[in-house]
């Protein structure tokens, strides 16, 4: 596949190649993955010994943010694009743990998540979930159809849990999350974990390459500089942009896993 054919790619139901979703259930230990993704994911662990704890390190941050967003920041609303398939505290059941209220639009463009929406569609009253099968570079689409759950005239969390490092600069990344966050009112927050290259830079490099070379969907690594762009007009909360694993750990167990991305929780000024 060429790299204007991968950028372009909407992820088919493809064994043979790995892709980002089941990649990432099988670093993580799940069972929903083949052959052709445990390949991906044991070149990654070789370039990088760390990775699984790393992988569990960013599911921790997610846990983290949405646990923040909910409990000190009282967002009542989650836009969760590139969820991934589901495993242990998916967003809703961490919100809906401090607000059973909580609303959460998940979205993702790889069909196997689509397949396993089921176990992300839980909810009870008065929450609600729903899933929307859709490409983040098609925010329009996105926002369109979230309207449905979301009310855009409240507060809205906009998660970007690890999957921006999957979005080319050719596709405009940073025109993507301007949109989004254009979308939703003054009060609401983004939060983003994205893989560096400035962490652990020649393991990094490797594991990118590794990746990159079997993969349908390339990885992207960038700096702190060009992720703390994200948040450009944004006001990011305590601590900043910190590794997955130094962002509000609960437990020195926590702040010691190893971690690959830089992470940042930031609110929408009015
Ligand atoms: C590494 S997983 C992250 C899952 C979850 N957010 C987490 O951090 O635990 C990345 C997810 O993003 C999805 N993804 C990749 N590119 C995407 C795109 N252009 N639009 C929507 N989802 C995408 C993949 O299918 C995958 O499920």
């Amino acid at each position: 596949m060429t790299d204007e054919q991968s950028r372009n790619a909407t992820p088919a139901f493809d064994t043979s190649v790995p892709h980002p979703a089941r990649v990432y259930n099988a670093i993580l230990g799940g069972k929903d993955n083949y052959e052709a993704d445990r390949a991906a994911a044991e070149a990654t662990i070789r370039a990088f010994p760390g990775n699984v704890a790393a992988a569990q390190a960013n599911r921790a941050f997610l846990a983290r943010a949405v646990s923040y967003l909910t409990t000190e920041a009282g967002i009542r609303q989650f836009l969760d694009i590139g969820t991934g398939l589901p495993s242990a505290d998916n967003t809703h059941e961490v919100a809906q743990a401090v607000a059973p209220g909580c609303r959460v639009v998940y979205v993702d463009n790889d069909p196997i998540v689509l397949a396993h929406a089921r176990a992300l569609l839980t909810s009870a009253e008065p929450g609600a979930t729903s899933y929307i099968q859709a490409d983040l570079r098609d925010p329009g689409k996105i926002l369109q159809q979230a309207a449905q759950l979301l009310d855009f005239t409240q507060p809205v969390a906009v998660m970007l849990v690890a999957v921006l490092h999957l979005i080319a600069d050719e596709d405009n990344p940073y025109q993507l999350v301007n949109t989004l966050m254009d979308a939703v009112p003054a009060g609401s927050y983004l939060a983003v974990s994205h893989l560096a290259n400035d962490l652990y830079p020649e393991q990094m490099a490797e594991l990118a390459r590794g990746f990159n070379e079997q993969a349908a969907v390339k990885v992207v690594l960038r700096d702190h500089a060009e992720i703390s762009r994200f948040f450009g007009g944004l006001e990011l909360t305590d601590p900043g942009i910190a590794q997955v694993s130094s962002w509000r750990p609960r437990s020195n167990l926590e702040a010691a896993a190893p971690a690959i991305l830089w992470a940042g929780v930031a609110r929408k000024p009015a």
